[in-house]
């Protein structure tokens, strides 16, 4: 476990994500005493079609100001800032990975949310929370980097409170397999864990989840990327994007990864599945 930790850590933390988003600030030319959460967004939402996709995902359920909401794999903490701000409610988030909580609650400071969002790490194996705390448990391209699919939904569903509602966005193995590497979430297969939607469909259920909602994404992520990558090649790399959470490697990263949807190595799908009551 302490090698697996340790590994998503160097994964991720760069040692200077907050200093490369603050000079992103610099060249887009926010000032940082007036941040919007939509400002960050474009560094902030670690995943597939950035902000649209933490729409689409919020408005699978009811959110409501007294909710308590759980980030499992927080990441900076976007989609937390986001569902805090937009429903009122309460988000707390838990991530691996030290560089990206610490980074996350200053991010949090400078938006003003610090009342509502509350990071901290945590290994969404051990969650270290209570069984039956949360009213809807939250988790965006997390699970890839997680063998022990069990664990992981066990331990959602253990924190959820019963009738409760597990949302994710996910990355799944595709028909063809064998993805090329590297890929935003690793730079080989020892930290990809991929499972095909159906045999994540099982582990879910498996643990007592109903499948209330499960949609595939895959035309529009791929549309995405393209644009994307596109706009790289002609404009280079904007200010402020995921490509700063990606190493030197980034652009490559985001293309195999938009490859690998192409030629159906991978999908991706969004849903919202239910704790039984
Ligand atoms: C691609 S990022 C997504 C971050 C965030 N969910 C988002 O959408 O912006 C994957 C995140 O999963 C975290 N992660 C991977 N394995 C984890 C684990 N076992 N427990 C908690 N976080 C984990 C990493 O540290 C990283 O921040």
């Amino acid at each position: 476990m302490e090698r697996y930790a340790e590994s998503v850590d160097r994964h991720y933390g760069n040692g200077e994500v907050i200093t490369k988003i603050f000079k992103g600030f610099d060249l887009a030319d926010k000032n940082i005493n007036s941040l919007t959460v939509d400002d960050l967004s474009p560094v902030d939402e670690f995943h597939t079609r950035g902000k649209q996709s933490t729409l689409e995902v919020a408005e699978l359920v009811d959110l409501k100001p007294t909710d308590h909401v759980l980030d499992v794999g927080c990441g900076l903490g976007g989609s937390a800032r986001h569902l805090a701000e937009h429903y009122k409610c309460s988000v707390f988030g838990i991530d691996l990975t030290e560089e990206y909580i610490s980074a996350g609650t200053k991010l949090t400071e400078l938006v003003g949310l610090s009342d509502r969002v509350e990071l901290r790490q945590g290994n969404a194996l051990q969650i270290p929370y209570e069984n039956n705390q949360f009213d809807t448990v939250w988790t965006e391209h997390v699970q890839m980097n997680i063998a022990d699919k069990n664990g992981f939904y066990s331990e959602l569903a253990r924190v959820l409170k019963p009738g409760g509602h597990l949302l994710f966005h996910d990355v799944f193995l595709g028909a063809l397999a064998s993805p090329h590497y590297p890929v935003p979430w690793a730079e080989d297969e020892s930290l990809s864990s991929l499972v095909t939607e159906s045999e994540a469909r099982m582990i879910m259920e498996g643990v007592g989840f109903k499948i209330d909602h499960w949609e595939v994404k895959v035309k529009e992520s791929i549309e995405y990327f393209r644009k994307g990558l596109s706009l790289m090649e002609t404009d280079g790399p904007p200010p402020l994007g995921i490509h700063l959470l990606m190493g030197l490697n980034a652009k490559e990263k985001l293309r195999n990864y938009c490859l690998n949807l192409i030629e159906s190595r991978v999908t991706v799908a969004l849903g919202a599945v239910r704790k039984s009551t």
